[in-house]
């Protein structure tokens, strides 16, 4: 997300109080108050175990844990992580404008011997637009760098997506650097399309992408376009 969007959106935020592999394979491992983990198919969590041996040799992951966001216990974990690894500075209100309105569409990978955030993912969902569908957005995503390609950033964004779905999305939207070949990679691959490009959309001046996901099928349109055939029809 835009950093100045970011701080648009959490301007006049109350904040109000709220609330693995061992050897690459993924250990979905969820507390009570999670359950997106749940509805994962499996297939889609690949591990990448065959890859590795013909390829990069990864060192063996301790077990990686993935919990839903609980509550601020979890917050300096989670930034530490995110100012490490994106390149655009975010404010603690930020993280509360996200994480007290829409707890449960967050999410954390744990390294389990450390007990440290490795992975962290941060959404929102709401209405957007004249249409009002429900539009969620993933609003940062990363992953700590000795973790990476061992599909725990596919792992916490399919729990993300999967949350959203569940509390009801349209469709789910996201901005990355045109210049990210690797969050692109990733969220092609789960079925995101590049909708727009946004110019000097970054304080860096980097333009972004916006990607999108398709959650439904899209009625409105076919609804328009059922008016316009049946009009025709009666011309
Ligand atoms: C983008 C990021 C979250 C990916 O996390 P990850 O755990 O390494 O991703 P995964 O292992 O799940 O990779 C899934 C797919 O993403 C793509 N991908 C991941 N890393 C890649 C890389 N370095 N180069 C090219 N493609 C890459 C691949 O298509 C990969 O599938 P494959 O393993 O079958 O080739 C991680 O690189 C990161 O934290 N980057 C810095 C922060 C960032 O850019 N966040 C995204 C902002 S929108």
């Amino acid at each position: 997300m835009s950093p100045k969007k970011a701080k648009a959106k959490a301007k006049g935020t109350t904040a109000a109080a709220s609330s693995g592999p061992a050897s690459h394979a993924t250990e979905a491992s969820t507390p009570a108050t999670t359950t997106a983990t749940a509805s994962i198919p499996a297939s889609k969590v690949k591990t990448s175990a065959a890859k590795s041996t013909t390829t990069t040799t990864l060192a063996p992951l301790p077990p990686i844990e993935y919990v839903g966001y609980e509550s601020e216990h979890q917050l300096s974990g989670m930034m530490s992580l995110i100012e490490n690894d994106l390149s655009e500075p975010y404010s603690i209100y930020t993280y509360r404008y996200f994480l007290h309105q829409w707890p449960k569409l967050s999410f954390l990978a744990m390294d389990k011997d450390k007990g440290a955030c490795i992975g962290v993912v941060v959404c929102r969902l709401e209405p957007h637009g004249r249409s009002k569908r429900n539009r969620g957005y993933i609003a940062m995503l990363a992953v700590s760098k000795e973790y990476r390609k061992r599909k725990i950033g596919s792992t916490l964004v399919l729990m993300a997506i999967e949350a959203m779905k569940t509390a009801g999305a349209d469709e789910i939207v996201l901005e990355t650097e045109y210049t990210n070949q690797s969050a692109i990679a990733l969220y092609q691959q789960m079925g995101f399309i590049k909708d727009k490009r946004l110019y000097r959309y970054y304080l860096n001046g980097i333009d972004a992408f916006r990607l999108k996901l398709f959650c439904r099928p899209q009625v409105d349109t076919v609804m328009d376009m059922e008016g316009l055939t049946s009009q025709q029809g009666t011309a």
